[in-house]
């Protein structure tokens, strides 16, 4: 028997039946749709940022290593140059910030989506 298979036996040892894998995976689901196209400041890898011309890598990396964000503006308040303002100014729309998810974060996720590698 696998470690995961038992860490995962744990889990729901340790956890009530209201929040097993299920109920977890669904709050990830709604998160992503929740997000519908935008980019989660406070949720995304650098590469999320390729689809943005000029952003990747640098100033997607200040914004990564910058964060996490209360609101989207608080990226102004970096150390960015005026061409990176412009830039992020030019695509803001295009950006969001959500509480993080317990339902997210990478341990659970290796539980719950069923890939046990
Ligand atoms: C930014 O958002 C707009 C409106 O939703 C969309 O049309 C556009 O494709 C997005 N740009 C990028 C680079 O994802
Ligand atoms: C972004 O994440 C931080 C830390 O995880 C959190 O305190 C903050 O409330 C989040 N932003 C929003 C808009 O929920
Ligand atoms: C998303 O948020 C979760 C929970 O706060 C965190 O564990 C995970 O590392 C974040 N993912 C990224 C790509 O920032």
């Amino acid at each position: 028997m696998g470690i995961v298979v038992i860490a995962g036996l744990l889990f729901s040892l340790v956890f009530p039946p209201a929040t097993n894998a299920a109920d977890l995976r669904n709050i990830a689901d709604d998160k992503i749709a929740e997000r519908a196209g935008k980019v989660d400041l406070n949720n995304s890898s650098v590469r999320r940022f390729q689809q943005f011309p000029g952003m990747y890598p640098t100033l997607a990396g200040k914004i990564v290593l910058g964060g996490p964000y209360n609101q989207v503006d608080d990226v102004l308040s970096l150390d960015l140059t005026e061409r990176q303002k412009e830039l992020f100014n030019q695509y803001r729309d295009n950006f969001t910030v959500t509480p993080p998810e317990i339902a997210l974060n990478e341990g659970f996720d290796r539980i719950n989506d069923g890939q046990y590698r």
